[in-house]
């Protein structure tokens, strides 16, 4: 690659929640110690993002301007000189969660989450501000994982769209394998499951030997989740109803032995208040169990004191995963045991940058669990 010949760096630029994302060309960045240029060749579409761009989720602790979009699929274009394995040329996953280096406390995703109060603002609006929409990105050198390329492009036949599913396995993994610290054979209720969460720690669950009970509002929704799976024999599902000792009832009974589960995984969504199947599912977990909260609903929680207590459970929350847990998640898509693009069912509708008002219409109308909408700042 001969990167003196390359000079622009096309990006969407949004300066103010008032206004439409802009298409302007910035200067490519330099690779400075500690950190690394890619070239992003694809960058998946959360149904929200629009809603994020109209400053309609303040949670996300954006100071604008900046180039938005978090984790990205590139190609090495230049690195700062203390890199000691990335390289130009290098196929690479950024994972967009990085940590400043004088306060591991203080966490971001850049050009996407400007972490908590004024520590994550005030890492946000420095070097590590923009976003993967935009055809050259300067990360964190450490918050790159370089791809297996022979394995992954050359015999699984991914493209950099079916790659960028690491993104939401990477989140699965930090739930299911970190925090849930799931065994072969141990049984876990997640929930709600219909959700492009729920699917994917569903899948790791699967991936990792447990049973999977999935819950749901929508018994069809349930059904479309269980085909996705393949109708995995260690797959089950419970309508939820609302009847919170009915529905602990039929999660016990769904089962292997009717005992109950040894871990219930949240994903409230993050228009809800609180938890929809909390309540009941704390009811269905055997004693020692762990209850991982990984969703973003608003609110407060009630737990059932005394009956945590008296079973021992134990309630983590989980956000994003470490290193090691995205090390783990490659392992697992080198493997094979996580099948990605076509080999897992999954869809992808790609655009153009400048088709972006396009893909953020269809992300918000049609993404979800293997239904992916993405934008490729570069060609593949
Ligand atoms: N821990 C982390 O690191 C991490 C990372 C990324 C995202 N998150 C959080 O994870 C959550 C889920 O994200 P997602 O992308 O999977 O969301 P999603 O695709 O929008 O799914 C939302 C889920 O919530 C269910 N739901 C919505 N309203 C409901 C209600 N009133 N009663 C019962 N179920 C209801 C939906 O069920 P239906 O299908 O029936 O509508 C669906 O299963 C979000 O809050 C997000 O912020 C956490």
């Amino acid at each position: 690659m001969d990167s003196n010949r390359v000079t622009q760096n096309r990006a969407l630029w949004l300066s103010s929640f008032d206004k439409p994302l802009e298409l302007v060309d910035l200067p490519i960045p330099d690779a400075t110690v500690g950190s690394v240029v890619v070239q992003v060749l694809n960058t998946v579409i959360q149904p929200y993002a629009e809603d994020i761009h109209t400053g309609k989720l303040p949670v996300f602790n954006l100071s604008l301007p900046l180039v938005p979009h978090p984790s990205h699929i590139g190609r090495v274009h230049a690195v700062g000189p203390d890199a000691v394995r990335a390289k130009p040329g290098d196929l690479v996953f950024f994972s967009g969660s990085i940590q400043a280096r004088d306060d591991p406390d203080v966490r971001i995703i850049q050009g996407h989450h400007g972490g908590e109060g004024d520590a994550g603002r005030k890492l946000m609006q420095g070097e590590w501000r923009d976003g993967a929409l935009q055809q050259y990105q300067k990360v964190p050198l450490e918050a790159i994982f370089v791809l297996n390329e022979q394995r992954l492009v050359e015999e699984l036949g991914y493209s950099p769209a079916d790659l960028h599913e690491l993104s939401f396995y990477v989140i699965g993994v930090g739930a299911i394998c970190e925090a849930a610290k799931i065994q072969a054979g141990e049984t876990i209720a997640i929930g709600p499951a219909t959700g492009t969460f729920g699917g994917i720690s569903s899948d790791v669950a699967l991936a990792r030997g447990a049973y999977v009970i999935a819950l749901g509002r929508s018994e069809e929704k349930l059904q479309r989740l269980a085909k996705q799976l393949g109708n995995h024999d260690r797959f089950g599902y419970v309508v939820m109803t609302g009847d919170q000792a009915a529905d602990a009832a039929a999660i016990r009974e769904a089962t292997p032995e009717g005992r109950g589960v040894e871990v219930f995984n949240d994903w409230a969504s993050g228009e809800l208040n609180g938890s929809p199947f909390l309540s009941a599912a704390i009811r269905a977990v055997r004693p020692g169990g762990r209850i991982v909260l990984s969703g973003g609903p608003a609110g407060d929680l009630q737990v059932p004191y005394t009956l945590v207590m008296h079973l021992n459970l134990q309630i983590i929350g989980k956000l994003m995963v470490t290193r090691t847990g995205v090390d783990l998640t490659l392992k697992m898509a080198n493997s094979g045991v996580l099948k990605l693009g076509k080999r897992g069912g999954s869809t992808h509708n790609v655009y153009s940058l400048e088709q972006h008002h396009e893909a953020f219409r269809y992300a918000a109308k049609n993404s979800g669990f293997r239904v992916y909408t993405d934008i490729a700042p570069n060609a593949w």
